[in-house]
């Protein structure tokens, strides 16, 4: 058949354009850190690369090791899951240490003392912590220990939309500076970096409201990485390294930051082309880009053909069952699929596949893959399932006469016929799923919308890396909606 030759060749087409990409496989010979970048100086991006104080000390740990450094870029909040599910060996992201943390994992000896802090926009009324407490918005980055004592001293209703929380510090003080939110609380030397780097819109109050101390966190079961730690943590504070680090990234962060804000702009076309050059251009950011959308390409793509089998086997057991009452027991298991997976979230199902059920498995872009198809296949097979069910009894009786089994007419008169008329409803369900991919964020994979992520943290600027990630999900989305229209045409003049 005709279309059969256009989805073959549709598949070889995007086969080519996906292979090559996405080996994410890692070495035994490699000492991973996991941090959350945006947390000047401790980590935040410099050109490609994530650098800081946290980084430097990795650095020196493999190579006391004689190993390869590998940085995996997560969300603050996910951190110290990657150490507990053995997804990193050391954790180093400015993280305090508390007694709640140090249930699930173990901390080396500290290397930085800190304290949380306020950060108010110019002419605040807010001059000290207890101002907080009179009805303000507060914001401060998830999972952190800003948000605890937010929590405990401050803002102690439970869901109260006065306390807002943020994947990223910095965004948190864009917020602060349109005026969304009334103050920041979080690390001291962050807030000092991004205090001296807004300058006239953001005020730095200098009373601290805790005392704390960052270390780096250990899986349980590795005491003996533990000490090795340990040791070089003390070897750079007593040669003076640890001191050197702090100054250096000091330095480069602010550097870092006003090369991004050089040249100043007068006309609006003038900044419109500053921004491009600067969130796209500098540092060939748009490799970011580039790059997250080919996974996003490659995500959706085998999401939605393990969504197509899946989804068909599936609904060809559940209408089977319904017409003929057979396959009770299988029929029981796709229902258990269908309502587990119809109600529960998608980003809570890729965190259960990534952190859980495929543990060990370090391929990020196979666990979205997996997770997205599992995910799709539910829809699929309601979809298909609609279709088998919208064909008219008497097509089986004609099978029937005409001696075909009952599974050659499924194959040979059924299910063309159902599949042509879902396909607006599939073509419907393959959107939403290349949308639903922008979530992979969470797993630190590097997707179109985690590219954006970066570039932001990077520029500090909201408005290019959105609209370019949400332009290209759009041009995505038109492409296939064309592609789906000509199969669609195929479809009915084959009728
Ligand atoms: N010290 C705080 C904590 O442990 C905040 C750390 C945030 N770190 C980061 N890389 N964003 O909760």
């Amino acid at each position: 058949m005709k279309y059969q030759k256009f989805l073959q060749g549709m598949f070889t087409l995007l086969l080519l354009l996906l292979c090559g990409c996405g080996n994410e496989k890692q070495s035994t010979e490699t000492l991973t850190l996991v941090t959350a970048a945006g947390f000047p100086p401790y980590e935040f991006i410099n050109g490609q690369q994530i650098v800081g104080i946290d980084v430097d000390i990795a650095r020196a740990v493999a190579r006391k090791l004689k190993r390869e450094l590998v940085v995996i870029d997560t969300k603050f909040d996910s951190v110290i899951g990657h150490i507990v599910t053995g997804k990193a060996d050391i954790a180093a992201s400015g993280i305090t240490v508390t007694e709640e943390r140090k249930k699930k994992v173990i901390f080396t000896i500290p290397y930085s003392r800190s304290a949380q802090v306020i950060l108010v926009p110019r002419n605040s009324s807010i001059k000290c912590g207890e101002d907080l407490k009179k009805n303000k918005r507060v914001g401060c980055q998830s999972g952190t220990t800003a948000y605890d004592y937010l929590r405990q001293h401050i803002i102690t209703r439970k869901n109260s939309p006065l306390l807002q929380q943020f994947d990223n510090p910095s965004v948190a003080v864009e917020a602060l500076k349109i005026g969304k939110l009334d103050a920041v609380v979080l690390d001291e030397e962050p807030a000092q970096v991004l205090a001296k780097l807004n300058p006239g819109a953001v005020v730095f109050l200098k009373e601290p409201l805790t005392s704390e101390e960052y270390a780096i966190a250990i899986n349980k079961n590795n005491r003996e990485l533990c000490g090795i730690v340990n040791a070089v943590i003390k070897e750079l504070k007593d040669s003076g390294e640890l001191r050197q680090m702090f100054e250096r990234n000091t330095t480069l962060a602010k550097q870092v930051r006003e090369m991004e804000k050089e040249g100043q702009f007068s006309s609006f076309f003038h900044r419109l082309s500053d921004d491009f050059q600067t969130n796209f251009i500098t540092d060939n950011r748009w490799l970011y880009i580039w790059g997250g959308f080919l996974k996003t390409v490659q995500i959706s793509f085998w999401a939605v053909i393990l969504g197509i089998i899946l989804g068909f086997a599936v609904a060809v057991v559940r209408a089977t069952h319904d017409r003929t009452g057979k396959m009770k027991f299988l029929n029981f298991l796709c229902r258990i699929y269908l309502t587990v997976i119809r109600g529960t979230p998608c980003v809570v199902q890729l965190l259960i596949i990534y952190f859980i059920i495929l543990k060990s498995c370090d391929n990020k872009v196979l666990v979205a893959c997996i997770a997205f198809g599992i995910n799709s296949g539910a829809y699929v097979a309601e979809i298909i399932r609609s279709g088998i069910m919208s064909i008219d009894k008497g097509q089986f009786e004609a099978g029937d006469a005409l001696g075909l089994s009952y599974w050659q007419t499924m194959r040979y008169i059924i299910l063309p016929q159902a599949l042509k008329n879902v396909l607006p409803a599939l073509g419907n369900e393959f959107i939403v799923l290349i949308k639903e991919t922008s979530v992979s964020g969470y797993i630190a994979l590097q997707d179109l919308t985690k590219a954006g992520d970066i570039i932001r943290s990077q520029t500090y600027d909201a408005f290019m890396p959105l609209i370019a990630v949400a332009a290209i999900y759009l041009a995505c989305v038109m492409l296939l909606t064309w592609l789906l229209g000509i199969f669609e045409r195929r479809l009915k003049r084959n009728e």
